[in-house]
């Protein structure tokens, strides 16, 4: 017997609820994305067979027109049916060209949240190799994998140990123009992407106005790390998020690593988001990058979660 698979987008709230008939970390908060213009019923596409949703794909947006990540890609993993991975990738080849004009770069796919140890769970694993699978089939590809570190107040502030005072930043050009120092050598997949796409100048630049004066906490709470000879070696940017308190973004100049000063930067930052009322602190690193992931571990700091991002180019 053949069943029937017909691949569309929902037709508006009114089928929020056969869109979330497959679960997934943000059915809750769909309704309020669609009414905010986060989402649109055009990015929510199902597969159905027979009727019954067995596969769906969603972006969302801050705001724009246009998708800023593909968060929702689901098939359904009770399902033993070996067709899962296929239906997948049909249904989602289907939506990237109804969704994104030709000669665009599909929005990147964000697949979290995940345990920090997600290896080690077969059922994750699973889950994890299924979605991997479908972006792989419609071209996409591995872009990086996040490590998520949590600090909490409970856990002693971390100790410094590289010598270093710290001030606040004196103005714009002086933090772009360390943010240019602590680009070359970055072990960091998106600055090395951003940077061979235009250069460390420009990108520093776009790091500092786009990205980190983005936050609502003040730049009053940024440090610039210095040596007793007063030279500058380092920055971190401890800010407040929608979702929390953070550490935006931690560096050392290109030409002075190796000595420690990520411990006595971490250390000023965690301990500045503590006086501020912090309980809880997050960060995110690339799994490859294991100078900062091990700074976080020395710190304290928890691996509580992971995320995978993919990408078309
Ligand atoms: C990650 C970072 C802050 C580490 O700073 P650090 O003060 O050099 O760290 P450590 O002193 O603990 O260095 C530990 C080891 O890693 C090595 N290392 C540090 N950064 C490295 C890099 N980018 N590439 C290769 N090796 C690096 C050091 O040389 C040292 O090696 P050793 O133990 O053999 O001497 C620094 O690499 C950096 O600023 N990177 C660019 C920005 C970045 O990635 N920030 C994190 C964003 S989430």
């Amino acid at each position: 017997m053949t069943s029937d698979l017909v691949f569309r987008p929902i037709t508006g709230p009114e089928e929020l609820p056969l869109f979330n008939a497959l679960p997934g970390p943000y059915n809750d908060r769909l309704a309020e994305d669609l009414h905010d213009g986060h989402c649109k019923a055009d990015w929510m596409w199902l597969a159905l067979r027979d009727g019954r949703p067995v596969a769906r794909v969603g972006w969302w947006s801050r705001g724009g027109d246009r998708p800023d990540v593909m968060e929702t890609l689901d098939v359904d993993d009770t399902d033993d049916d070996p067709r899962r991975t296929d239906t997948g990738a049909r249904l989602l080849r289907a939506a990237l060209t109804a969704v994104f004009p030709t000669g665009t770069v599909p929005a990147p796919y964000v697949l979290q949240p995940l345990p920090g140890d997600w290896r080690n769970d077969t059922a994750v694993e699973r889950r994890v190799r299924h979605r991997t699978e479908v972006v792989e089939r419609t071209g996409g590809r591995m872009f990086v994998e996040r490590l998520r570190y949590r600090w909490t107040s409970g856990t002693p502030v971390p100790s410094y140990r590289g010598g270093l005072t710290f001030r606040e930043v004196g103005g714009d050009e002086e933090a772009i123009g360390l943010l240019a120092r602590i680009l070359p050598g970055t072990l960091d997949a998106y600055s090395l992407a951003d940077v061979a796409r235009s250069s460390v100048d420009y990108h520093a630049r776009v790091q500092y106005h786009d990205e980190l004066l983005s936050y609502p906490s003040p730049r009053a709470w940024w440090r610039i790390g210095v040596r007793p000879d007063g030279e500058p070696v380092g920055l971190v940017v401890p800010a407040r998020s929608p979702n929390g308190f953070v550490i935006a973004y931690l560096g050392v100049v290109d030409g002075r690593r190796g000595r420690g000063f990520v411990d006595d930067l971490l250390a000023e930052g965690t301990r500045l988001l503590a006086a501020q009322g912090a309980e809880r602190v997050t960060a995110d690193t690339d799994l490859g990058n294991r100078p900062m992931a091990r700074a976080f571990e020395r710190a304290g700091y928890d691996n509580f979660a992971g995320r995978i991002d993919m990408c078309w180019d």
